[in-house]
């Protein structure tokens, strides 16, 4: 849900509210309104908001070269038109590339059908209350009337909008509510928000836990799938971490601790790419979210963080984890460095190898790698052993699970420390393209957490297509794949009821790829429910096609990904899109650490 903070009037006192993270700002430029903001905002002021926060101008019945020349001075991303501004007024600012927002006054008599004119030049309607001022008479109207909308375009819902009323929003299901447009009720006096009363109704309305029908259950089961199936031994750990987790949900000191590290320590928000010449390729409107530039390369640090901070809570001294490709190695051992924790992490000795750089780095950060030598020592025996020794150190030890796998609380717990992929995603793409969402989310599915993240904004929303693209290895018609969906059945592994890949035994069949993360036999029970209800698609990527796209998107965007990521990118190779749609890819990370595959490959082919 997109929020908008409406009639922000002092530098100091915006500073403030931006820390509740809204999605736009307003600012009035409509002489009899109090919170006019003429004489005290200059451009300079609104320089330091950050890029993905919309800043939207409020215009009344003004002029069009007004207009302009306020948008330029001030640098706005959209304008609001709060009067009686016709149709073509509102098309002449869009020919001129100024995104509109139209709003009309609302009461019991409004008929819908009048928005129709507007709908091909405004990207949102607000609906206000109708009253005795253009806006700002702090009245709701009868949100009932909502449903007589059906026009195409997303709204934002305004009118006297008071901090008890997220209880009632919650309610709202219309299709094209896309937000809320927050003023009066959240102020002190005009012109000054109460950042404490909108950060509280945030919480509230926006963190609140996915109410959809893709959430998880009380038991930790979407559909079918999750579940917390482990040893004696372990209940106390698992009980003591979903009590902590569901703990911090509502804690505001949490989310600003976390939310200041993804920020300050982690580097986000990650942009959002337009990819040209990849876009000229596939004949469509390639945008790369760029999780490789976050801090120590790939999305691992969204949730090594969160955990982290989870683990301190707990007063756990000792961390474990598992890795695959070593990225989540790499950020487990980087936030122990951060927190001062003694930090093991198992990874399988064929892991240990192809992922060279990453060992090292992991080394150079303090923690010791332990390299696995059962199994396939791949991803699989590298998570067994982390378990094992989980159950060998009850008390002091916190398991900083890499993927949307694991025993309930896991799978929730990661996804909702990677949501914040898809959030940015969302607001991004407003300032980008005027939509808060995409025609289609593609990400790799290793365990599954990238795509978790990537996907759980757009989830219930059915306009936006759900891509998972998994290693197929040499093939997922032959024994050397990685395919999960394509050949798994369900099964319990590490602790949760998934697809995976067994044989009639149920036992594990072992599983191949050339891309160490995308290497496990199994999926999170997210995904497999996404699958099995065909919400999601998942494509079978082969290690060949992976390869091509890691060299067509290097030398056409100049960006070396990550094998993983790689096999997201090939989905453009298979999956046609139109010209105008929008693709988010996500590019899980960058492919420093596939350099010597890359390398031998580039020279075997000569
Ligand atoms: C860069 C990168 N992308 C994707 C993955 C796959 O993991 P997940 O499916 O949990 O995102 C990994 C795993 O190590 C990775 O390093």
């Amino acid at each position: 849900m997109i929020v908008k903070v409406c009639g922000n009037k002092y530098k100091e006192n915006i500073t403030e509210v931006l820390t509740s993270k809204p999605d736009m700002l307003g600012f009035i430029f409509y002489g009899s309104s109090p919170r006019n903001v003429d004489k005290t905002l200059s451009p300079s002021d609104l320089e330091t908001i950050p890029q993905y926060v919309v800043k939207t101008g409020v215009f009344v019945n003004e002029e069009i070269s007004s207009i302009c020349k306020t948008v330029r001075y001030y640098q706005l991303d959209m304008v609001q038109l709060h009067g009686y501004e016709t149709p073509e007024f509102c098309k002449l600012l869009s020919d001129k590339g100024i995104k509109v927002i139209k709003s009309f006054h609302i009461d019991d008599m409004f008929d819908f059908a009048f928005t129709d004119k507007y709908s091909e030049c405004a990207k949102y309607f607000l609906f206000d209350t109708r009253g005795n001022n253009y806006g700002g008479n702090g009245k709701k109207f009868d949100w009932g009337i909502l449903n007589r909308y059906s026009g195409k375009v997303p709204f934002l819902l305004s009118g006297g909008i008071t901090p008890e009323d997220h209880a009632e929003i919650k309610k709202i299901k219309h299709k094209m509510f896309a937000g809320i447009d927050l003023n009066s009720g959240f102020e002190d006096k005009p012109g000054i928000k109460d950042t404490g009363k909108i950060i509280h109704f945030l919480q509230e309305i926006k963190y609140s836990r996915m109410e959809n029908r893709y959430s998880i259950n009380d038991k930790g089961f979407y559909g079918e799938f999750g579940g917390a199936f482990i040893p004696e031994m372990l209940q106390r750990n698992i009980d003591e971490l979903t009590e902590c987790y569901h703990g911090i949900l509502d804690d505001e000191r949490f989310k600003k601790e976390f939310f200041t590290l993804l920020n300050d320590y982690a580097g986000r928000p990650s942009p959002l790419y337009f990819a040209p010449r990849l876009s000229a390729r596939y004949g469509t409107r390639v945008f790369l979210k760029r999780e490789d530039l976050n801090h120590t390369g790939s999305h691992k640090i969204n949730n090594a963080l969160g955990q982290v901070l989870l683990a301190e809570r707990m007063g756990k001294k000792r961390i474990i984890a598992e890795t695959g490709a070593g990225q989540h190695g790499v950020a487990t051992a980087t936030v122990c460095a951060l927190k001062g924790l003694e930090c093991i992490v198992y990874m399988g000795a064929v892991d240990v190898k192809r992922q060279a750089p990453n060992v090292e780095r992991m080394r150079m950060l303090g923690a010791t790698v332990v390299p696995v030598t059962n199994g396939n020592m791949t991803l699989k025996d590298a998570t067994s052993e982390a378990i094992r020794d989980w159950i060998a150190h009850p008390l002091d030890t916190h398991y900083i699970i890499g993927s949307v796998v694991g025993p309930h609380p896991y799978p929730e717990m990661v996804t909702y420390f990677q949501s914040v992929i898809s959030e940015e995603i969302q607001q991004q793409l407003v300032v980008k393209t005027g939509r808060d969402y995409p025609d289609a989310v593609i990400a790799c599915v290793g365990g599954g957490s990238n795509a978790a993240g990537a996907f759980y904004k757009f989830i219930d929303n059915p306009e936006v297509k759900l891509y998972g693209a998994e290693g197929a290895g040499k093939g997922e018609d032959t024994p050397e794949t990685a395919a999960t969906m394509a050949t798994g059945t369900t099964g319990i592994l590490h602790g949760s009821r998934i697809l995976l890949m067994q044989d009639d035994y149920g036992q594990i069949t072992e599983p191949y790829s050339i891309s160490a993360g995308l290497d496990y036999p199994g999926v999170g029970p997210l995904h497999s429910h996404l699958h099995k209800t065909g919400r999601a698609t998942y494509i079978p990527v082969k290690d060949n096609e992976a390869l091509e796209a890691a060299y067509t998107t290097t030398r056409l965007e100049g960006i070396i990904p990550a094998l993983e990521s790689a096999h997201a990118i090939a989905v453009l190779e298979k999956v046609k899109f139109n010209a105008d749609q929008i693709v988010v890819v996500n590019l899980s990370g960058r492919g420093d650490k596939d350099m010597d595959t890359y390398i031998g490959r580039l020279k075997a082919k000569g």
